[in-house]
């Protein structure tokens, strides 16, 4: 097995490359930064511009399987240029990567999986999302992740399996929207998000790694949650990550006003609920090491950082 990885230098394509080395499975990646290409046995970087289409065709070489993470990051003010690079990010490299596997005289690539959202699901305080919903949020992230779904799924005229993961709030200490909730908690000013209630479908970074690693392996078809089987609201994970922290809450919660000041129309996402089930993926055998909430801050916050810190030097 080899695999291919777009994104493979940001958080999730860390923790998935870390996860295949160890298995010593060969890892080929694509970037867009020249500087963050390195060619060593087992491990392979070969440069790529979604937004030119250019890719380097070698990057196939002997290639298994492709997982797609590249997409410029949402955390970033949704100003309208933001919000084209947010969206066309997504698509032109889906396009690169769809037209270099077209242009192969050979191909030995089996299966392909490629990151979504659950921002596609309504924002809503009740519902219970599975994969068969097919209502689509009606802000900008519902609009990026229904464009990036129809962009993934054209994947399906070729000859290997196709899959998406619909992945949630990732949990990591490397980066992502946990340090970011930890920080004010640990310098006691933390507080939880307007009403608190918004439903919060987290996931582990190991899981989600784990997960991404099981489809392939299994060669899934079709769209899957990428959540931990109990989400929680707001109140609940600020309350948690304070407990871990050993911290007090002290502040009143944070209202929506103030949000939209300090990040603009991005601030959405802080008060978006999506409460998503993780049955599908369970169902097909898949196992989740962290099931509930305290024991995944436990896992993230009081574990010896060795092996993160290793992977992040291969980029560095
Ligand atoms: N983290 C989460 O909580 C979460 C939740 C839901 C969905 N997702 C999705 O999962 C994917 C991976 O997430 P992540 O947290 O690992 O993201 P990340 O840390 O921001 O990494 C994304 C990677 O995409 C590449 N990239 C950035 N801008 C690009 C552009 N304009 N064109 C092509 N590639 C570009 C970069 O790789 P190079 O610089 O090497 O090219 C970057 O390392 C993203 O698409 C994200 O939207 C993440």
């Amino acid at each position: 097995m080899s695999v291919l990885i777009t994104g493979a230098t940001g958080l999730i394509g860390q923790a998935i490359t870390q996860k295949l080395r160890e298995q010593n499975i060969a890892v080929h990646y694509l970037t867009t930064r020249k500087g963050k290409i390195k060619k060593e046995e087992g491990f392979k970087g070969f440069h790529w511009d979604p937004k030119k289409g250019e890719i380097d065709m070698h990057c196939f070489e002997g290639v298994t399987a492709v997982i797609n993470l590249a997409g410029s990051s949402i955390s970033q003010r949704w100003t309208k240029s933001n919000k084209k690079k947010i969206l066309r990010s997504r698509l032109d490299s889906l396009q690169t990567l769809r037209k270099g596997i077209e242009n192969l005289k050979v191909s030995s690539i089996k299966s392909f999986v490629s990151a979504s959202a659950i921002g596609i699901y309504p924002n809503s305080l009740d519902r219970y999302y599975t994969e068969d919903v097919t209502d689509v949020d009606s802000s900008f992230l519902g609009e990026v992740v229904s464009k990036w779904e129809e962009e993934i799924s054209l994947f399906n005229n070729l000859k290997f399996s196709v899959a998406a993961i619909r992945i949630g709030l990732v949990l990591s200490q490397e980066g992502g929207a946990l340090p970011a909730m930890a920080k004010p908690i640990k310098y006691y000013v933390g507080a939880a998000f307007g009403s608190g209630e918004q439903w919060q479908s987290w996931i582990h970074i190991e899981d989600l790694a784990r997960q991404f690693l099981f489809v392939i392996d299994q060669e899934l078809q079709g769209v899957f949650n990428g959540v931990a089987p109990n989400p929680v609201t707001n109140t609940k994970l600020t309350k948690e990550i304070a407990v871990v922290l050993n911290r007090p809450l002290i502040l009143p919660n944070v209202p929506r006003g103030v949000m939209q000041l300090v990040l603009g129309d991005m601030s959405y996402v802080l008060f978006a609920s999506q409460r998503v089930s993780s049955k599908k993926i369970e169902e097909e055998g898949f196992e989740f090491y962290h099931k509930n909430i305290c024991n995944a801050l436990e896992s993230i916050f009081h574990t010896a950082q060795e092996p993160s810190d290793a992977i992040l030097k291969e980029f560095v």
